[in-house]
């Protein structure tokens, strides 16, 4: 059949309706079109079962939650593996502050699978795509996991605080005073790609890393890192002392350090928000409070439309990538970090996450498997676009609503009323310095790491279509 014959084929099908029956169609397409949720962000119930239904749809991303046998902890491509750690992190908040715990055995399992050889979440098979962020956010997941009192895993294997101070130690190793004088770079390894870029995403998982284990142990190694962290970031000119503004950024070059991404991105200012939280908690100092409260009136400024929350950078011209798809979902738990650690900022935080909450439910539909959000939330309506990303953005924007109408959700917990056990030199020792020497590493090394991340991205694609064919 040529194309022309399959058109004058159609066309006939259509007059063979009636006018009824294309108003039917018509109005079946308009409700699904229309038939969002209405969520009341006053009610802990409302905004629970909100919850719970978005993260059905993400756990359906998820292949062993299928009873597919496919890799442990991690998300089909095109995700990459840094956001397996960060969907742990939301579903550990998910059992917090909903109560559910049907996905807890899948979350221990996969935050035990990924930890590499040496407990520090540098495994092996995902050299070739790790960098200080990607770390970073598997890091966030166990530090979720110790503030929240997750169950801790069996007594014979690395706990959640260990963990995180495993990639906070394997972290610090990084700080290069020897370019652009300090901070950390985006990659750890010469081979990959970015390895001449120092990028606040890596800088900022770093401060609020060191942040929240200064608050949780009482441990002041950690504070000193995170003021340098900071300092660092500011004297670069990545956070602008006058505006707040975070910009992404920053190319070594030839060394002089003058080449910037200014892009700005939620997730980048929303850690150094969090993280001076977290200082403000630790320290009482009003400084940390002063610098939580500029950064979020930026973020106000640059963010926020109507009190609905955009990613900037890409929404509104269409350009979102799989990683920046799921980037407001960090920027609302950041901003619920924010709302527990500095009162003074609470009832404002609470004012605007709540609108943006109810406008999150409208941009959502019932899928297959759930709640399927969809993208931009300014709409006020599902518009089509809806992924692993945006059911992370939508759960996290409405789960970290709960905390202002139960006050069941507390503070997270520190060494004091915590259960987790710490391990201060975690991560670096039993050869952990193996992994170093990866770092100036041959063309063999590089050929090895590359071998690695294809069988693993091979096994990720039939993994996929298996999911959806099945
Ligand atoms: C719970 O959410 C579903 C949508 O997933 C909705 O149909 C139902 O009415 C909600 N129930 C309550 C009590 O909010
Ligand atoms: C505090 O943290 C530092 C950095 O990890 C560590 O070297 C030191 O042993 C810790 N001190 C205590 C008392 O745990």
């Amino acid at each position: 059949m040529t194309l022309l014959e399959v058109f004058n084929k159609g066309i006939t099908k259509l007059r063979n309706l009636t006018i009824i029956r294309l108003l039917l169609i018509c109005s079946l397409l308009f409700s699904s079109v229309t038939e969002t949720v209405e969520i009341d962000t006053g009610s802990a119930i409302s905004i629970r079962n909100t919850s719970s239904a978005i993260a059905s749809s993400i756990m359906a991303f998820y292949p062993p939650y299928k009873g597919i046998d496919a890799a442990i902890g991690v998300f089909p491509r095109p995700h990459y593996w840094w956001q397996a750690g960060a969907v742990w992190g939301a579903i550990i908040d998910y059992w917090a502050f909903v109560g559910d715990d049907r996905y807890n055995e899948l979350i221990s399992e996969a935050l035990l699978s990924q930890t590499g050889p040496y407990n520090n979440y540098m495994p092996p098979a995902m050299f070739a795509e790790l960098g200080n962020d990607d770390q970073a956010f598997w890091g966030f997941a166990v530090l979720e996991a110790a503030e929240r009192k997750f169950p801790d895993p069996p007594s014979s294997g690395p706990q959640w605080l260990e963990l995180g101070q495993a990639v906070f130690n394997t972290m610090a190793v990084e700080w290069d005073d020897a370019t652009c004088s300090g901070g950390i770079r985006w990659q750890k390894f010469a081979f990959n790609n970015g390895y001449s870029y120092k990028n606040t995403v890596s800088n900022g998982g770093f401060f609020l890393i060191g942040a929240r284990l200064a608050r949780y142990t009482k441990n002041e190694t950690y504070a000193e890192w995170a003021t340098k962290t900071w300092d660092w970031t500011a004297r670069v000119g990545l956070l602008d002392s006058n505006t707040y503004a975070v910009y992404d950024g920053l190319h070594i070059g030839n060394g002089n350090c003058d080449s910037f991404d200014y892009l700005q991105w939620t997730y980048n200012i929303g850690s150094y928000m969090a993280g001076a939280a977290y200082m403000y908690s630790f320290t009482t100092l009003p400084v940390w409070r002063e610098r939580a409260q500029r950064l979020f009136e930026h973020i106000k400024q640059t963010f926020f439309f109507n009190g609905i929350m955009f990613e900037a950078a890409c929404e509104t011209v269409g350009t979102c990538s799989t990683d920046s798809r799921s980037f407001k979902a960090y920027l609302c738990r950041y901003l619920g970090m924010t709302a527990d650690l500095v009162p003074e900022l609470r009832a404002e935080i609470q004012a605007l996450m709540q609108t943006n909450a109810a406008a999150v439910a409208r941009s959502c539909v019932e899928g297959s498997n759930g709640l399927e959000c969809g993208q931009k939330w300014t709409m006020q309506a599902f518009d089509g676009v809806t992924s692993l990303g945006e059911c992370q953005c939508a759960l996290e924007a409405v789960l970290n609503t709960v905390r202002f109408v139960d006050s069941n959700v507390g503070l997270p917990a520190d060494v004091n009323t915590g259960t987790s056990q710490g391990n201060p030199g975690a991560g670096l020792s039993k050869g952990g310095e193996a992994d170093w020497s990866m770092r100036n590493s041959t063309r063999g090394d590089r050929a090895f790491a590359w071998i690695l991340t294809i069988s693993v991205m091979a096994c990720l694609s039939v993994s996929t279509w298996w999911v959806l064919s099945g």
